[in-house]
């Protein structure tokens, strides 16, 4: 027997966005379709479908249909309703809406488009709510709260998107005791190779940095996206009881301690920790001090001077070693523009290193000299402790990299700045125990310049931002975006780009500050 429900949908009905001319439909109609009564077989859903932009017409039809499905749809909008769904508004729209109506939004109220109502319809039941179908809310959070002035929730959950590049994400962690500890459990797969479970730790532990507010209790994170059961697992255990056991049980488990320790050394990566581990070695000393094992000039560099690369670069020593890499570079290319990359272009305090761009407007023969004059010069001038340069392998007009991970192809250099100590704070003379200098970690990137807008948003990260905008811009544009350029698939163009801005104009994303980008 054919189940009644399960007649076919025409179809014009629920593709045609309401932008033609729209006909009129007998009254009539309106009403005897809206008195028919259904079961409802979805009690946990209550939807209202917003008039607004959509039109009676279509808005009678969608409810109609959606109860001949088993939904539960109301007429007016009130505090059982759970889903609402829009056409053509935007999450601000609704918001908007909402407050004319003086209806608060609570923080478990669904803002939908009306794309995840025609899913459900052609699915017969509710489809998952994914970022194509949430309503964003574009809005800027306050940097950080008033001392002493509670802060109250501007923004339901679920205007919080899915992709780091749609959210503003500053140093101002309120979450910190969480994204600790998934951090933990993030790296921990990461020494494990478990791609997926890392991205899961990773994910969470990004969209929590981006909340302007302190969780404190389970009903907060009421959806929020990327947060996976065995995510919300870990922080209502630590709402409970403070901490988390599984991160505790990490924190003391031998291989990751021995991984932490043995990959914070300059040179070594997950292979040589996998293989030390194995032969037995549990500290840097054993290591060493054994003869038998063949070091890389890397590692040896690495040991070398372990105690000044493992304490951070502070935003003076950067901005020295910035100095020193601006007068070298400009001794070869004056009109080249210098940028400090990486974490302390985010605006952090501290890094593990001092990333630098380097590109010049007026393209010359010799460009690809630059480097090599640099390296020779701090040479000559006893700066360097060690350095690797790795020669370009870029081409012109290829198409981007799919990989979300993949290394670009410019010209670099991995080096060990010798940083004189005077040259840090001249006033206050930071010298420790008659040392005159300290080892600091700097990458050097030179690209072409028609496509150091493209090289400055990938070096400027997180990883995580990053990882997230090639995402967004394969899944939601249809788009390849890395290091060099970024592809139109379906124009099949490579779009150009002078400045991030343009870039993120053309995955149309709003501007994201490179201090909102700490995702
Ligand atoms: N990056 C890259 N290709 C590499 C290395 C790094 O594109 N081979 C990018 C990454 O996106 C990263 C940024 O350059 O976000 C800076 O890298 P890194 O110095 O490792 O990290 P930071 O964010 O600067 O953090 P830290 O303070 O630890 O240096
Ligand atoms: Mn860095
Ligand atoms: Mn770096």
């Amino acid at each position: 027997m054919v189940d009644p429900q399960w007649q076919p949908v025409p179809m014009d009905l629920l593709q045609t966005a309401n932008s033609g001319p729209r006909k009129k439909r007998p009254r009539k109609m309106e009403a005897s379709l809206a008195s028919t009564p259904h079961d409802i077989k979805f009690q946990d859903l209550v939807l209202f479908i917003l008039e607004k932009k959509m039109g009676t017409t279509r808005r009678t039809f969608l409810m109609e249909l959606a109860r001949r499905k088993g939904f539960r749809v109301e007429n007016e909008l009130s505090d059982s309703v759970t889903h609402i769904v829009a056409e053509n508004n935007s999450g601000s729209d609704v918001l908007e809406w909402l407050q004319v109506q003086k209806i608060k939004a609570s923080s478990q109220l669904e803002l939908l488009d009306v794309s995840w109502l025609i899913e459900c319809m052609g699915a017969g039941k509710p489809v998952e709510m994914t970022g194509k179908h949430q309503l964003v809310v574009e809005t800027d959070y306050p940097a950080s709260p008033e001392p002493g002035h509670q802060m109250t929730l501007p923004l339901t959950a679920k205007q919080i998107s899915p992709y780091a590049c749609q959210r503003r994400t500053t140093l101002n962690n309120q979450n910190q005791i969480f994204t600790d500890a998934f951090e933990v459990l993030a790296e921990n797969c990461e020494f494990r190779e478990n791609e997926s479970s890392y991205l899961v730790f990773a994910r969470a532990a990004s969209v929590l940095k981006s909340l302007p507010f302190t969780i404190i209790s389970m009903k907060e994170i009421q959806g929020i996206p990327c947060l996976e059961d065995k995510a919300k697992c870990i922080i209502e255990e630590i709402i409970e009881d403070g901490e988390s056991s599984e991160v505790k049980a990490v924190l003391s488990d031998e291989r990751y301690t021995s991984f932490k320790l043995f990959t914070s050394v300059f040179g070594v990566g997950l292979k040589t920790s996998e293989k030390w581990f194995r032969m037995g070695f549990r500290t840097l000393n054993q290591i060493k001090s054994d003869q038998s094992l063949k070091f890389t000039r890397m590692q040896k560099a690495g040991f070398l001077y372990y105690e000044d690369l493992v304490s951070c670069v502070s935003r003076a020593e950067a901005e020295a070693v910035s100095e020193l890499v601006k007068e070298a570079v400009w001794t070869f290319l004056p009109d080249a523009l210098v940028t400090m990359t990486g974490g302390f272009r985010r605006g952090k305090k501290i890094g593990h290193d001092v990333d630098f761009l380097i590109t010049s407007p007026e393209s010359t023969e010799d460009e690809d000299q630059l480097l090599h004059r640099v390296i020779n010069l701090w040479g000559k001038e006893g700066l360097l402790l060690y350095y690797d340069l790795v020669e370009s392998t870029f081409e012109k007009f290829k198409i981007p990299s799919r990989k979300v991970d993949a290394l670009d192809h410019f010209q670099k250099c991995f080096l060990i700045f010798k940083l004189p100590y005077q040259r840090v704070d001249s006033g206050k003379s930071v010298q420790l125990e008659g040392k005159t200098w300290k080892a600091i970690r700097v990458d050097l990137v030179m690209c072409p310049y028609e496509c150091h807008a493209f090289a400055l948003l990938g070096w400027t990260g997180s990883r995580q931002f990053e990882r997230d905008l090639r995402r967004y811009a394969s899944h939601e544009r249809k788009m390849i975006l890395d290091n060099h350029a970024l592809y139109d698939k379906t124009k099949r163009i490579l779009l150009q780009a002078e400045s991030e801005e343009e870039i993120f104009a053309h995955l149309g994303l709003d501007y994201i500050e490179p201090w909102e980008r700490n995702a």
